[in-house]
């Protein structure tokens, strides 16, 4: 017999194994998340896939889906919180939308507009981080970077590498770099790398590809993250 949870309120089957985000993107519910990606051992820490399970939050990406389970997902209140991790993110780093290339590519952007995000909220924190431009091919803008530590387990998981790691806690988190130098080009990392293109945000950059794709063309400038995300990750077999 097929096991369910319920979702929102509606009956949907799962396998075991399968976390909650699993479960839900395979019966075509989208659960907003940034760590999140089907590739990978989940993580856990961008928690903007806070779920509510029979009365307790959780991270929807890591904790396993159970019988019994009734799972609320698409709530004003969930939404409420997930828009303010989202602020959050924006403030923590140095995000200037108009000006970066990866503008309608970037997943924090698109999650933005699908909470609706229309201010920062909080006081900017505009840290003074650095851009490494060393290596011949891919750039790191580090204030760009959310944390999601995708570049790390792509890195280690997928390219058999291990360039990327993150450094320090709460306001003095960083990405570093696996070399003596801390420079990128004094690494293995190479342009093909899946290190190299997992980052959901403009951190991880190839080097002469910005506008390839002119903006107001890109994946976002005409669909929903939730639709774009719905249909990567089902391809991926969740
Ligand atoms: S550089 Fe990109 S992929 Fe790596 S931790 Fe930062 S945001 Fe995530
Ligand atoms: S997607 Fe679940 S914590 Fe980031």
């Amino acid at each position: 017999m097929t096991k369910t949870i319920t979702l929102d309120g509606k009956a949907i089957p799962f396998a075991d194994g399968q976390t909650i985000m699993q479960a839900a993107t395979a019966a075509g519910v989208y659960i907003p998340h940034l760590c999140h990606h089907p590739e990978f051992t989940p993580h856990g820490s961008c928690k903007l896939c806070t779920v509510n399970v029979n009365g307790r939050n959780c991270s929807a990406c890591t904790f396993p889906a159970a019988e019994g389970q009734d799972v609320l997902n698409n709530t004003q209140e969930l939404n409420a919180d997930r828009q303010k991790i989202t602020q959050m993110l924006f403030v923590e780093g140095n995000h200037f939308c108009p000006s970066c290339e990866k503008t309608g590519n970037c997943q924090l952007q698109a999650v933005a507009y699908h909470l609706n995000m229309l201010d920062d909220h909080f006081p900017l924190f505009y840290p003074h981080r650095q851009m490494d431009a060393s290596h011949p091919d891919v750039l790191i803008d580090h204030n760009r970077c959310i944390f999601c530590t995708l570049c790390v387990r792509a890195s280690q998981q997928h390219d058999g590498k291990n360039v990327f790691a993150i450094s320090g806690r709460g306001i003095n988190k960083h990405l570093i770099v696996n070399a003596e130098s801390g420079l990128l080009k004094d690494t293995d990392l190479a342009v093909t790398d899946k290190a190299t293109h997992i980052c959901p945000t403009g951190a991880i950059i190839s080097k002469r590809t910005a506008y390839q794709v002119p903006i107001g063309q890109r994946v976002y400038d005409h669909q929903d993250i939730d639709a774009v995300s719905l249909a990567t990750e089902q391809a991926h077999g969740e």
